[in-house]
Parts: C-alpha cells; sequence; structure tokens
C-alpha cells in the first residue's frame, strides 16, 4: 500500500513552481497550443491532487503492477499519446503508468464538466501537459482537444470518439502521422463503428468497452454506484420510496437498476429493445413506455447513448418538482434546449441544481445540466472498477504499439488473453481464489462422444 502512495508522489516534478506560483503558462492563463504545459484552474491545487490520486492508487493494484512493468520495459517509448478522458485521480494514475511506459502523453478533459482542477494541477506539475478546467466552455473544451493534437501524437487515447472526430474532420493533416488509438466507452465505439462501416476510419482502433473487464463492471457496478451517488450529493433527497425512473437497461442501466432497487425505489425501466425490456421485468422491474413513465417518476435517469429520450411531451407532463438526470455519454438524451424554451423561468437553487418552471407553475429539475451526473456531480466511478478500465487501456495501447503494423483500419475488440489477464490480476488482488479444471474435466470439455 505505501509503496502504491509513495509511486504517486514520485511523480512530483522536481522543477514545479512552488507555492501555487504558476509558471505563466498555466492557471488558466495559457493559450498558447501546442507543447503548452497545459491550462489548468490553478496549480496551487496540486498537493490535494496529489493526495487525490494516491488514495485512488490504493484501490488500483492492477494498474500499479502494469505501470511497475511498464518503468523496466518501456513499451510506449517516446510515442506521443493525445488522451481525451475524465481528468479524475484514476485517469491521472493512467497517465502516470502511460508516462512510465516512455509515453510522452498530452491529457484534455472528455467532459467540460467532469474535470478533477486538483488532479489536473497534479498532473501539469507531474510534467504531464492537461488542458482540463471543470466547468469550461464549449469553445474552450475544443480548444483543450486542439492543443492535445498540437503535440502531433501517434496514438489517440478517446473517452467519447471527439479526438477521433475532431482529426477526421478538422486536422486530417495530422492523420498520417498516427498508427492507432484505443476508445473508452460505449458511445465511441458506436460512433467509431459508424465509421468503419463507412470506410472512412483512418487508423485501427481498440474498443475498450468490448473487454468483460471493462463493461460487465465500470458500465454495471461503477455507473451503478456513482450515478445514484451523483445524484443523492446534487439533491440530498431520499431515494427510498420513490418511483425513479430509468431510461435503458443495457450495461449501465441494470447497475443503475440494482442499486436504485437496494436504496428502496420502486423502479420503472424504459427500453426500445425487447430483450432488455424482458430482462428488466423478470429482474422484477416495471417496464413501460416514457410516455406513461415521465407521469409518475420522482427521479429520472437516462443511460441509453441515445438523443432525445426525455423531451417535451414528458417533461410538460411530469409530477410537480421531478427530478431528471442523465448518466449516458452525452447530455443530448435530455432535450433540455426545448425545455429552456418552454420554461416560464429558471434558477439554480444549489450547486448542479437547475429548476425550470413550467407555464401553470409545475417544476422539473435538471441536474448538472443533463450532463453525466455521476461525474459532474460526484466523483465518477470507485477507483477499484476504473482499476480494469485503465488495465485495459493501458495494456491496449501496449498492444497497437506492438501490433499497428499488422491491424487493418478497423475497429478492434481487446485480445481475449488481456481481458482474462486483468480478470486473473484483480481476482488476486482480492485475495480470491478459484478452482482449476482437472485433468479429466479438461478432457471432458474438449470431447463430445460422452453422453448419459
Ligand atoms: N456515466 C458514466 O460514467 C458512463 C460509463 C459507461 C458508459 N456510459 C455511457 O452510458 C451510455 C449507455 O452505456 P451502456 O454501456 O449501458 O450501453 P448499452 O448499449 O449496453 O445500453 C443502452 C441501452 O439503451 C437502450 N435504448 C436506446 N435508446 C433508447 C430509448 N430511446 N429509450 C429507452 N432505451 C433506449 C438500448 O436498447 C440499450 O439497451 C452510453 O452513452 C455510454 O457511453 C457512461
Amino acid at each position: 500500500m505505501a509503496t502504491q502512495a509513495s509511486a504517486v508522489s514520485a511523480a512530483r516534478s522536481k522543477t514545479a513552481p512552488k507555492n501555487g506560483k504558476t509558471n505563466g503558462k498555466t492557471n488558466g492563463k495559457s493559450r498558447d497550443a501546442g507543447r503548452s504545459a497545459g491550462d489548468v484552474k490553478n496549480l496551487a491545487l496540486a498537493d490535494k491532487g496529489y493526495l487525490r490520486m494516491e488514495w485512488a492508487a490504493l484501490s488500483m493494484p492492477v494498474l500499479q503492477q502494469i505501470k511497475a512493468r511498464f518503468e523496466k520495459e518501456k513499451p510506449l517509448a517516446g510515442l506521443r499519446l493525445a488522451a481525451c478522458l475524465h481528468v479524475t485521480s484514476e485517469t491521472g494514475n493512467l497517465a502516470l503508468t502511460l508516462k512510465a511506459g516512455g509515453a510522452h502523453v498530452a491529457l484534455c478533459a472528455s467532459n467540460p464538466l467532469s474535470t478533477q482542477d486538483d488532479v489536473a494541477a497534479a498532473l501539469v506539475d507531474a510534467g504531464i501537459p492537461t488542458f482540463a478546467i471543470k466547468g469550461e466552455d464549449q469553445a474552450t473544451y475544443y480548444r483543450h482537444i486542439a492543443a492535445i493534437l498540437d503535440t502531433e501524437p501517434q496514438m489517440t487515447m478517446d473517452d467519447g470518439a471527439d479526438v477521433v472526430g475532431v482529426l477526421h474532420k478538422d486536422r486530417r493533416e495530422l492523420l498520417r502521422n498516427i498508427i492507432g488509438g484505443t476508445e473508452e466507452t460505449t458511445t465511441g465505439v458506436v460512433r467509431l463503428r459508424a465509421m468503419a462501416k463507412e470506410g472512412v476510419l483512418a487508423y485501427p482502433i481498440v474498443a475498450v468497452n468490448d473487454a468483460l473487464t471493462k463493461h460487465l463492471f465500470d458500465n454495471r457496478y461503477g455507473t451503478g454506484q456513482s450515478t445514484i451517488d451523483g445524484m443523492i450529493r446534487a439533491t440530498n433527497r431520499l431515494i427510498a420510496g420513490s418511483v425513479f425512473v430509468i431510461a435503458g437497461y443495457g450495461w449501465c442501466g441494470r447497475g443503475l437498476a440494482m442499486r436504485a432497487k437496494g436504496m428502496g425505489a420502486d423502479v420503472v425501466v424504459t427500453e426500445i429493445d425487447p430483450l432488455k425490456a424482458l430482462e428488466a421485468r423478470l429482474d422484477g422491474f416495471r417496464v413501460m413506455p416514457m410516455s406513461e413513465a415521465c407521469v409518475i417518476g420522482d427521479f429520472f435517469c437516462t443511460v441509453t447513448g441515445n438523443t432525445e429520450v426525455i423531451r417535451e411531451e414528458h417533461f410538460k407532463r411530469m409530477k410537480d418538482g421531478a427530478i431528471v438526470a442523465n448518466s449516458g455519454h452525452f447530455n443530448v438524451e435530455l432535450d433540455l434546449e426545448t425545455l429552456a424554451k418552454i420554461a416560464t423561468a429558471r434558477r439554480t437553487i444549489r450547486d448542479f441544481v437547475e429548476e425550470f418552471t413550467l407555464k401553470g407553475g409545475r417544476r422539473v429539475v435538471v441536474l448538472a445540466e443533463g450532463r453525466l451526473v455521476n461525474l459532474a456531480a460526484a466523483e465518477g466511478h470507485p477507483s477499484s472498477v476504473m482499476d480494469m478500465s485503465f488495465a485495459n487501456q493501458a495494456l491496449s495501447a501496449e498492444y497497437m504499439a506492438k501490433n499497428h503494423k499488422k491491424l487493418e483500419k478497423k475497429v478492434y475488440s481487446v485480445p481475449q488473453e488481456i481481458d482474462e489477464s486483468i480478470a486473473g490480476l484483480k481476482l488476486a488482488s482480492m485475495g480470491v481464489k478459484i478452482d482449476t479444471l482437472t485433468p479429466s474435466q479438461r478432457k471432458y470439455l474438449a470431447s463430445w462422444q460422452e453422453g448419459t
């Protein structure tokens, strides 16, 4: 434990500005792109950021083992890597791991509201150019993406495919440098598969989300717990006894439903896929269309990866004070533009809680501007689950560095050996042992002759 914590501290830059004084290139003032040290809210927050990263590292034993190996083997030596991820304490540990592997990492936020400003400051201090400020506007968000691209990356690491999008649309001259990339989330993978299908994807990408050690745990247990956490931190409302409507019963929706039920909610699921709807029903939840659920819900949360899932016709029929959030990748799941148009008044009533008053006086309450509520109003997934997601990221980057010449311009799943090795390491770190096949079991499973 102490080793992991001190490993994070060891990242502290020997030349870092002391007492929060900046080097003139940070503290939210730098606008020079390219090789700038970064653009963060306040470098004086670095000490707090280091402590936050140390705390996360204690629950990330798999990533720490990979980091120790990377330090010796340097599988990413000299590689320029542009990462666009939620800038949290777990991402900080991933960035330090990639750096330990020899990569020159530049990092920006994959969502305007998900940055932990203290972590961003610590990363700049640790020598990782970081461009991320919590609450940055849309223009700054895209300027930060441009800044990491100005480092002329050879590899991209995305969460939502925004970097890939900008590269393919606006910065095509940089594509020639790129050997490959990785993608973290469902929505990004959906976009990349669409690009590959149209034949426009310019380089191979590993879909980290496809790994079982990613979506089975991160999307389910991570999003499940942290979404409830974000909704509670924002509102301090009681979940028990409430009607909790969840749109989407995919990996995230299943996790959220499980946790909302555990806290005593009456969970209602909306779906468009008959199989998922059936599964939700047999898991014990009420299933109905949003046109019916909108009338009865106290809490709403979308996790579909789709657009306009809750829209005008639903907002207009909600109960007074209904609380609406999104934990899918983009805030388009809620039609907030129309909500703003039909509202007669709006005010921020507490942090991340905005109340819209509709004609007739009923109020709809939107959390965190409809952005991923778990990252905006809480701290995102617990480190222990990101340990596996980011072990997949680090090992997929290594895989891409080694194998890119053999790969086509397609979306690849994480190789099974990587997935299995991460599961094995995670179990070992938890002190959980499992059985192994006996020779006769192995033979039985490989044969077909034996019957009743
Ligand atoms: N908040 C986070 O930290 C976090 C973590 C992981 C993934 N995500 C994001 O959450 C979203 C969901 O991810 P997932 O892995 O659960 O995806 P998934 O594909 O497993 O599940 C999405 C579900 O939504 C359903 N759906 C689609 N349109 C719908 C609609 N109009 N109404 C109701 N249901 C609808 C689909 O049928 C599917 O079952 C994605 O945008 C993903 O990127 C967020």
